[in-house]
């Protein structure tokens, strides 16, 4: 069988299912073009073109199709299955303990957090790190700076850790477990958070596929806004004098907007899509809540 077709007939088995795209894809034709040329990718064969042939019998399009039924069977986002997702076009080891790589922060990485950085940051801290995409991402970045990664989830760190020696930054990137800051040594010119920020209600309400994430990374207490509001307080003591909160927020954002009217935040505009990132500086936050 052709690719073209074998992707156009996966695309439509996974869209028959009802399954919820939404952890490294958007759509079932890119997860059927995901799965089919990574797992092609690990057999060592070249990424197909639309008029490739196929061989269903061989071991890697056995190994296509078992995980296609898994994904259908069991609604585990395909990263999970893959231990393997996408971010900042970097590919990063995942399995359960952490969240899928997601977070629209990854295109504010990519410019180099232009216009809000003034210079390249020296110190960084990712704060509810998970599996570390985004320090890690950073530390790739800013080739001169030291980043460290805090979670909560010992758990989280292990594949942190994994993700580190991965991109051979252990000399330049730690991990802390840490309640948001009360370990997290010294000061920093950037601190990036993509923390919990669901409320419980809507937790209740999300497709199957998030379930399977650990909910310590999706819930926070209080509608959503615990978490958010604790790192608001708690940043400007960690940040260096022109440093920056960068604070995803997702669709907890007019709640959060709304509950601090004094704070001048600025909500970032995605070219690529998402929402609820702000930004703050260091001065900011402190007239705020001195
Ligand atoms: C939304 S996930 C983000 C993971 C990663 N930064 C990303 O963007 O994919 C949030 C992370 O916060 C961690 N976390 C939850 N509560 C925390 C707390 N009180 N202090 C530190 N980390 C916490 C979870 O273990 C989880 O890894």
């Amino acid at each position: 069988m052709k690719a073209l077709q074998y992707i156009e007939q996966s695309a439509e088995a996974l869209e028959a299912a009802g399954l919820f795209f939404g952890h490294g894809t958007d759509n079932a034709w890119d997860e059927a073009c995901w799965l089919l040329e990574t797992v092609l990718r690990r057999h060592g064969e070249p990424a197909p073109e639309a008029e490739t042939e196929l061989d269903l019998d061989s071991p890697s399009m056995r190994e296509v199709a078992e995980l296609l039924e898994l994904r259908v069977t069991t609604r585990k986002p395909l990263a999970y299955l893959l231990q393997e997702a996408w971010f900042c076009g970097l590919p990063f080891y995942v399995d359960e303990r952490v969240l899928v790589p997601r977070s629209p922060i990854a295109e504010l990485i990519d410019n180099g957090f232009e216009p809000f950085l003034q210079t390249a940051p020296q110190r960084i801290l990712d704060l509810c790190a998970g599996g570390g995409c985004i320090g890690i991402a950073c530390a790739l970045a800013f080739p001169e700076a030291e980043v460290v990664l805090g979670d909560l989830s010992p758990e989280a760190l292990e594949v942190a850790k994994i993700n580190i020696a991965k991109f051979k930054l252990q000399e330049r990137v730690s991990c802390v477990e840490s309640d948001l800051f009360a370990h997290i040594p010294g000061t920093y010119d950037l601190i990036v958070s993509n923390p919990p920020y669901v409320a419980q209600s809507e937790y209740e309400e999300l497709p199957e596929e998030f379930l399977r994430e650990p909910r310590l990374g999706l819930v926070s207490e209080d509608e959503g806004l615990d978490i958010p509001l604790r790192i608001l307080r708690e940043a400007a003591a960690h940040l260096n004098p022109d440093g920056i909160l960068v604070l995803e927020t997702g669709a907890t954002w007019p709640a959060l907007d709304a509950a601090c009217p004094e704070l001048p935040f600025l909500w970032v505009d995605f070219e690529h899509g998402g929402e609820g990132v702000c930004i703050l500086r260091r001065d900011q936050l402190l007239a705020w809540n001195p």
